[in-house]
């Protein structure tokens, strides 16, 4: 995809060249801010009961007359940031998927409001509405008829504009890898397979990657990993994928990422119903290589260096039971009282493993639980933290990114429900606040440095009619790595 610039004044959109001219009109049309054909063209529209300068509404005209784009499609978005920005856009992009347009130029009413994150929204918004899932699909279109976008920007903007389009690009780029490994199905990606997309990285990003193997997760002594593992006959991965940007002194920022390649439950096993969807329970593993994707296109001054633990949960003659007891390889011992709690334990090995990098600051991301799905939606991903500087600044990259995420507590008490007769702790708590008593379990081995936890289960992937992975939270994980620059 092609994201350019173009200065011009709304005064001059007659003159636009493109199959297709998207004008986003924020709020009341401002006299004399369009030419006056274009202002009386909507105007008269709009006494004809066609449009209206309601959020959501369109108009399409085709070959209007004194000017050079073949399509006008004008979108009314609501008054605001770049947020209802992307609304729009993402309404028009939708619409005009099925004309013939390949170039869309985009506008203001007002290009003046225009900030670098208008220009991201853009990027993201296009790459979301042409996506296209084929790998196991050869039925579908080889390729989207959009592939060229031109945001019109004012004079004195362009650099900022330009920089947002870039940034914007990069981001885009990390949610199609995202989008596109958690499509793939489980019988295509398998913990082998995400060891091989992170070594295709090396090359295609320079990032350096390590994939260890049974034999070495094994010497490290990954107990609770391995548990998870056993039931399958998939071999199990640990992916160390690193970007350095900065010199090897400087702490780098780590991402974790849960990457279970197909989660049934175990000997705990899930009904049968949607179990298909498990197939996106690598969602975690999937935002961490694309937010290195971004990142390495970006090329920022600092060290980010992303852990994924992959392995399936299946239930089999080998698979680890309830009331197992395993070592991790932080020492502490687990009580395995419901095997389908997979998740908190491939990460707190990967958790305590991150330690030997002496982080910045860790931030895990999983498709960690069911709760959290009930209590926050398909909206915002869960955010859990005991650091109130990191929460803000997690909070504030969801924003900026328009990848939404939401603080949930950590209170010790909600730790109470870990306790075991047998063991250090067991893997899981009472069925209230599930969300909380998993973060708290990961908690107790991120003591020795700041860290984060987001809960993606409600939006890594969307159900229904619109079944996909969504690559979230790339945005998001892409603005947080980059406000960590010094
Ligand atoms: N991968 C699931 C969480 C999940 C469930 C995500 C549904 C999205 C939709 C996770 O491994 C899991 O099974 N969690 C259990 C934990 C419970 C056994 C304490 C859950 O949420 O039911
Ligand atoms: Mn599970
Ligand atoms: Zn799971």
């Amino acid at each position: 995809m092609d994201f350019r610039h173009l200065v011009s004044s709304s005064d001059a959109l007659s003159k636009v060249t493109a199959d297709a001219l998207l004008l986003i009109v924020q709020g009341p049309l401002v006299d004399g801010l369009l030419e006056a054909p274009l202002a009386a063209l909507i105007e008269d529209a709009i006494s004809c009961g066609d449009f209206e300068l309601k959020p959501g509404r369109t108009l399409y005209v085709h070959r209007p007359a004194a000017m050079k784009v073949a399509r006008l499609l004008v979108v009314s978005a609501a008054a605001g940031g770049h947020k209802a920005f992307k609304t729009a856009v993402a309404t028009g992009l939708g619409q005009l998927k099925s004309s013939g347009a390949r170039h869309i130029a985009v506008a203001m009413a007002d290009p003046a409001v225009l900030t670098s994150l208008h220009a991201q929204a853009l990027a993201t918004a296009a790459a979301d509405a042409v996506y296209l899932y084929r790998r196991t699909k050869p039925s579908a279109p080889a390729a989207p008829t959009a592939t060229r976008f031109t945001l019109i920007c004012a004079k004195g903007h362009s650099r900022d504009i330009a920089a947002g389009l870039q940034r914007g690009a990069a981001i885009a780029a990390g949610v199609t890898l995202a989008r596109d490994l958690a499509n793939c199905p489980g019988n295509v990606c398998t913990p082998t397979f995400l060891g091989e997309q992170a070594k295709r990285m090396v090359k295609s990003h320079g990032l350096k990657v390590e994939v260890l193997d049974r034999k070495a997760i094994e010497k490290l002594g990954m107990g609770a990993f391995l548990a998870v593992a056993q039931g399958s006959s998939e071999p199990l991965r640990f992916i160390v994928a690193r970007y350095e940007g900065a010199p090897k002194s400087q702490a780098p920022v780590v991402l974790v990422g849960k990457g279970i390649t197909f989660d049934t439950g175990g000997i705990s096993i899930k009904p049968s119903a949607e179990m298909d969807e498990m197939k996106f329970d690598m969602g975690g593993a999937a935002s961490v290589l694309g937010t290195l994707c971004a990142v390495a296109e970006i090329k920022p001054k600092l060290n980010v260096i992303g852990i994924i633990p992959a392995c399936d949960n299946m239930p089999s003659g080998n698979a680890v039971k309830p009331g197992d007891v395993v070592t991790s390889l932080s020492g502490q011992t687990i009580e395995i009282l419901n095997t389908d709690a997979e998740g908190r334990l491939i990460l707190c090995d990967a958790l305590t493993y991150a330690e030997r990098f002496k982080p910045a600051v860790v931030v895990d991301i999983a498709t960690l639980t069911g709760a959290c799905v009930i209590a926050l939606g398909h909206h915002r991903s869960g955010l859990f933290t005991s650091d109130d500087a990191l929460a803000t600044e997690l909070l504030n990259a969801g924003d900026a990114a328009l990848d939404p995420c939401w603080r949930m507590p950590l209170d010790d008490e909600y730790g109470e429900g870990l306790k075991s007769n047998f063991a250090d702790m067991g893997n899981v708590g009472p069925r209230a606040g599930g969300s909380i008593t998993a973060a708290m379990f990961l908690r107790r081995f991120t003591g020795k440095y700041r860290w984060a936890h987001l809960d993606i289960a409600g939006t890594a992937w969307k159900s229904g009619a619109a079944k996909g992975g969504t690559g979230r939270p790339v945005a998001l994980l892409t603005h947080f790595v980059l406000s960590q620059v010094k």
